[in-house]
């Protein structure tokens, strides 16, 4: 079902630093800070040859990237990203499977405008999921 990994997410306090970091000492392609406020994150995305890192950073007063870093206060890995071909027969095969879908189960758009769902991490060996229809 799941394809090529699109991205891993990091969660960072400090969202200009950790764009400096991967930028300046990693010698990465850096993307400008997009703000996405239905999702309460700002991100950067940082390009690598054979995938993406996603830097997010909370966006707005409710955002879980707030409360991840309230737990983790010098930031850390919050969700990886599978590309799939079909968002709703993945979801309708994996809630078959046991899976659990966040939210309402209805895909939203994200980072790149393309529908995604979460699958709970505690179905995933504590691993936030991200789907997304490519
Ligand atoms: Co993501």
């Amino acid at each position: 079902m799941i394809g090529r990994l699109n991205h891993i997410a990091i969660a960072v306090p400090d969202l200009a630093a950790a764009a400096a970091l991967y930028r300046d000492t990693l010698g990465a392609k850096v993307s400008a800070p997009a703000d996405l406020p239905e999702h309460g994150v700002t991100t950067v995305f940082v390009e690598l040859e054979n995938s993406k890192i996603e830097l997010l950073h909370p966006l707005g007063d409710n955002s879980a990237i707030a409360k991840y870093l309230e737990r983790s206060p010098d930031g850390g890995m919050h969700h990886i990203c599978f590309e799939v071909t079909d968002i709703i027969a993945a979801r309708d095969q994996l809630r078959a499977e046991g899976a659990r879908v966040l939210g309402n189960g209805e895909p939203r758009n994200g980072a790149h405008g393309k529908p995604v769902l979460f699958l709970h991490p505690k179905d995933f060996c504590g691993t936030l999921i991200e789907i997304e229809q490519i």
